[in-house]
């Protein structure tokens, strides 16, 4: 019986949008709760949104809503995006929900009883990008590390939490656990950290200075502190104390944090358990950061990178490899739209991609799109160790999942990728297909490398969950046949003789590097970019577009958007439509006038609204061309 797999993401703060960096966390969390169903676990991954505190209360002043309306909106933004990734989460949970902060109360009392936290005054630096205090050696010239502010000193009575009790054990924890945390850098920061004398945590707010927050069940004049609420989401999530998911996932628990909040998850949150009663979860992973042009990313420098513009441009399973091949687990690594398209290019088109195509080009030249037979005396002799490597990659490919060096388990895939052009090298399929007495040999040459991409095909699936499966599909496995349980790949042999496989397909396109990447100035539009990329379709696929004559009623800008416009046109129904073009274009260009807009595009939300539909518009460097007809029709009239 394998274990159960508890896995969690941060539960992000709701005063900004997702951006990159949220998405890696998330997809990884993903990643590794696909691997773990490969290995037939059950599992439980937790993702959701922080949204008490003074961050969130600021930022929803700035939109003028109020924090219950902010907060529902930016949730919900984390919330959509998670499935356009791909990503299945278990569960979303919100600090807002009534049943958890029922039990934060429940746990700040329990602890309040056993006599861990106190009442005292306490005159402090505080940063309020951060939430919390600073002492004067963890400030850097003055200053706060992360927000590079000078924090304000401010006096207040609050409730403290006895952390310094707790010291001695937890040290000894991570000494008696060493894959606590991981990589090892960050346990040694950790430790480091707990050489010198641990300070009690400050864990209320007076209600004078913060409203939104969950009241102390011990104190009405005071709010919870927002890192005492929102790491007890792991265990509310599980319906702690008594709910079946906690007792079945929480002993197994693992979390993923990037390296800017180690210190509340590896020192606040282990101690927190542990005056609580409750065990302490089983492992901390750490990563780093994601930089854009060495820096980090942030809304005042303007290198937010989004995830679902890469996505639309490059493909989400493309994007999601991306992240996992060039990240080393625990260290930073640098976005750069050339290093993904080279990613692409290189590993994608033209190692995974090429060889799939190869393979079975000749499936369908010299087999009619057959799964050939194997004899089995010919068997031995062309095997050339094609089956033992398979089964020594997957051992790798598992060991490094485990140990979440994603990196280093595709790297076992492509050095596998690379052994089966040397197969191909050396067994010259070309020259068996050209002799009558080689046909045996040519089946079992041709059989091989089918069952080799079956294997790849179940190795990527975390990662390139689509992907797989469109490979599976071209392998002759139907969506009900396909599986990719570590078990059933590591059975050589599984693919059936005479199975007839679907026209072949181009897994990944190359794209051109000429191009200007997207997140470089003077940038070309994504539309652009996915011009170059978009896959030649058939008339039916066509004729699956909705294109239809729109008449613009009204037209408006939205302020907070430099490029968009809303609009509201007649298509024989009222819509309303957001598009990119007011750079170009003012709201009075537009009314009256009669454009082309795709119908059936299914609707997305953008800054708030949903567009219920795209207008079609030619795409520049600076501007943009709106396609119109050159004269009037019906509104709704179709286009063919
Ligand atoms: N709300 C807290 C977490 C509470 S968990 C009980 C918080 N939220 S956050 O929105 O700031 O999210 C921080 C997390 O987002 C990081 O730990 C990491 O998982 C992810 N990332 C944010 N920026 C990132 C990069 N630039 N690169 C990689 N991951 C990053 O902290």
């Amino acid at each position: 019986m394998v274990n159960p797999f508890y896995i969690t993401t941060p539960i992000y703060y709701v005063n900004a949008r997702p951006h990159l960096g949220h998405a890696y966390t998330t997809i990884v969390a993903d990643v590794a709760c696909r691997f773990h169903s490969m290995l037939q676990a059950e599992s439980f991954f937790l993702t959701g949104t922080d949204e008490h505190g003074d961050k969130v209360v600021r930022a929803a002043k700035k939109e003028n809503l109020s924090p219950r309306t902010y907060v529902d909106k930016i949730s919900g933004l984390f919330r959509d995006l998670w499935p356009e990734l791909n990503i299945k989460y278990s569960y979303f949970i919100r600090t807002t929900d009534p049943s958890h902060m029922v039990l934060v109360k429940q746990i700040m009392q329990q602890i309040y009883d056993s006599g861990d936290i106190y009442f005292s005054e306490y005159q402090g630096l505080y940063c309020f990008g951060c939430e919390r205090f600073y002492s004067d050696r963890e400030l850097v010239d003055g200053k706060c590390p992360d927000h590079e502010t000078t924090p304000e000193l401010i006096k207040e009575s609050n409730y403290f939490f006895k952390m310094s009790r707790y010291q001695d054990w937890l040290i000894d924890h991570i000494h008696d656990n060493p894959d606590f945390i991981s990589p090892e850098q960050y346990r040694n920061e950790v430790l480091s950290f707990l050489k010198e004398p641990l300070e009690d945590l400050c864990i209320s707010r007076p209600k004078t200075r913060l409203k939104w927050g969950i009241t102390l069940p011990f104190d009405k004049e005071y709010v919870t502190y927002v890192w005492f609420d929102a790491l007890l989401n792991y265990v509310s999530a599980l319906g702690y104390p008594d709910g079946d998911r906690f007792k079945t996932f929480w002993p197994h628990a693992q979390h993923i944090i990037a390296k800017d909040i180690l210190k509340p998850h590896g020192i606040y949150w282990p101690i927190m358990l542990k005056a609580a009663g409750i065990p302490v979860y089983k492992h901390l992973h750490v990563h780093g950061y994601w930089n854009v042009d060495q820096s980090k990313m942030s809304k005042s420098i303007g290198n937010v990178v989004e995830p679902l513009q890469l996505k639309n441009v490059y493909g989400l399973d493309a994007f999601r490899f991306f992240l996992m091949r060039d990240m080393t687990f625990g260290l930073d690594s640098n976005f750069s739209e050339e290093a993904l398209i080279q990613r692409i290019n290189s590993d994608l088109a033209n190692d995974l991609g090429n060889l799939f195509s190869r393979v079975l080009a000749m499936v369908h030249k010299y087999f009619s799109r057959v799964v050939p037979e194997i004899d089995i005396d010919v068997e031995s002799e062309l095997d050339l160790g094609l089956e033992s490597e398979a089964l020594e990659t997957i051992a790798k490919f598992e060991e490094h999942m485990k140990g979440f060096a994603f990196n280093k388990a595709i790297m076992a895939i492509w050095e596998f990728i690379n052994h089966m052009n040397k197969y191909i090298d050396l067994t010259t399929p070309w020259v068996l297909a050209k002799k009558k007495s080689s046909r045996k040999q040519l089946e079992v040459v041709i059989y091989n490398l089918l069952e080799s991409l079956r294997i790849i095909s179940g190795l990527i699936y975390p990662i390139m969950p689509e992907t797989a499966k469109n490979m599976q599909k071209h392998l002759g496995i139907g969506p009900k046949k396909q599986s990719f349980s570590l078990d059933i790949l590591k059975k050589w042999k599984t693919l059936i003789p005479g199975t007839r496989v679907p026209k072949s397909i181009t897994l990944f396109p190359r794209i051109d590097l000429e191009k200007e990447p997207m997140t470089s100035p003077g940038r070309k539009d994504t539309k652009d970019m996915a011009l170059d990329i978009k896959p030649e379709i058939t008339l039916e696929e066509f004729n699956k577009i909705d294109l239809r004559v729109a008449t613009v009623i009204h037209a408006e800008a939205l302020p907070r958007a430099k490029k968009l416009l809303k609009l509201e046109v007649d298509i024989g129904e009222i819509r309303t439509i957001v598009a990119g073009i007011s750079e170009t274009y003012s709201p009075e260009d537009l009314e009256g006038k009669q454009v082309v807009v795709v119908a059936n595009l299914k609707p997305a939300k953008l800054m708030g609204i949903l567009s219920n539909g795209m207008l079609l518009a030619a795409v520049e460097k600076d501007s943009c061309a709106v396609a119109t007809l050159d004269k009037k029709v019906k509104p709704g009239t179709s286009l063919n």
